[in-house]
């Protein structure tokens, strides 16, 4: 009866900073953290991404000066959007992405961890994912797939450490997979946006990148990307990612699907990444903005709930400051 009556007393775990420190059982640590970093080929001077604080388009010279000031502030790991100048819906033309990851890995070697985002909506006059058919109803599996195979040649031989498909077609890991290790790739991992959602979050990123939908055709993504409504679809394309050779299993967005990630981790133990995306960070901000949440501890909990769910690897806006908030934070 007394055991069980000293057990009710839940708030003796919530006594100090020491004790809830002590107990916590999640601790966050920048090691896990990625930035992601935006590129655009047709800017001379660096601009904000609209919506996003705190975040900037930059232009081909300013994203060295960026990585450089990140990595003063302890932050290495990157992913980045190569957004070219002009749109092409054939004849891809990787190049421009390639200069900026090899003028990256020049200028920086084995200090940076540099991943890219590996799909064709900035490239796209109409803004989907891949190539579609004639009238533009549909978008096509396998001449997608071949020419994302190409892109990710192009970004290994440019020196990237990571591909990060984000597609959504059908068989594009394997399709990856099997084309590095042909051309002696093999150390070249990949971070499969496997468990990516259909969703209005990503609003401000397509404006940054300019990759919104556009014209008569297809409108949205939801013939390539998984319903809301289809959590298993998500676990499953993880599982199936896993096995056609995908290190990294991402899901986005993160903070609305913290069931999808719990999920994964209980079929697999690979490495599981929560991209918290620009629509999610941007309301978050938004909160910070009305002065009626306190930016820091914010972000904090976001990322905390992301690592209890199962996720060790974050993708966030704000991993750049990631490091002093996790130092500064009393638990
Ligand atoms: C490209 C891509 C998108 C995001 C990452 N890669 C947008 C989309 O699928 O429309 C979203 C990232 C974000 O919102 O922060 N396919």
């Amino acid at each position: 009866m007394e055991t069980h009556a000293s057990n009710m007393t839940r708030r003796r775990y919530r006594t100090s900073r020491h004790m809830r420190g002590l107990c916590a059982e999640v601790r966050l640590h920048t090691q896990g953290f990625i930035q992601p970093l935006f590129v655009d080929e047709a800017l001379t001077s660096p601009r904000p991404a609209a919506g996003l604080p705190g975040v900037m388009i930059d232009t081909p010279d300013s994203i060295m000066e960026t990585v450089s000031s990140d990595l003063v502030a302890g932050v290495e790991k990157f992913l980045i959007f190569p957004i070219p100048s002009k749109s092409m819906d054939g004849g891809f033309d990787f190049r421009f992405a390639s200069s900026v990851i090899s003028g990256l890995r020049t200028a920086f070697g084995d200090e940076i961890w540099l991943a890219a985002d590996v799909c064709l909506c900035s490239y796209t006059s109409h803004g989907h994912c891949g190539i579609l058919n004639e009238d533009g109803s549909r978008l096509m599996n396998a001449e997608t797939v071949r020419v994302l195979a190409d892109y990710a040649s192009v970004l290994a031989h440019a020196g990237v450490d990571c591909i990060a498909p984000s597609d959504m077609t059908d068989g594009r890991v394997a399709a990856i997979r099997r084309r590095l290790d042909a051309e002696g790739y093999d150390h070249v991992s990949i971070m499969s946006y496997a468990a990516k959602f259909a969703s209005q979050f990503y609003g401000p990123f397509r404006d940054a990148c300019h990759s919104a939908p556009v014209g008569a055709g297809l409108r949205d993504r939801r013939t390539y990307q998984i319903s809301p409504l289809h959590g298993g679809d998500a676990v499953d394309t993880a599982l199936r990612d896993l096995s056609e050779g995908a290190d990294i299993l991402m899901v986005k967005p993160a903070a609305l699907y913290t069931d999808i990630i719990a999920s994964i981790r209980r079929e697999t133990l690979a490495p599981i990444a929560a991209y918290h995306v620009s629509g999610e960070y941007a309301a978050l901000e938004g909160l910070v903005r009305e002065g009626l949440a306190d930016r820091a501890t914010a972000h904090l909990e976001v990322w905390t709930a992301l690592q209890r769910s199962g996720a060790g690897i974050i993708i966030s806006y704000a991993a750049r400051p990631a490091k002093a908030w996790i130092q500064n934070h009393s638990p």
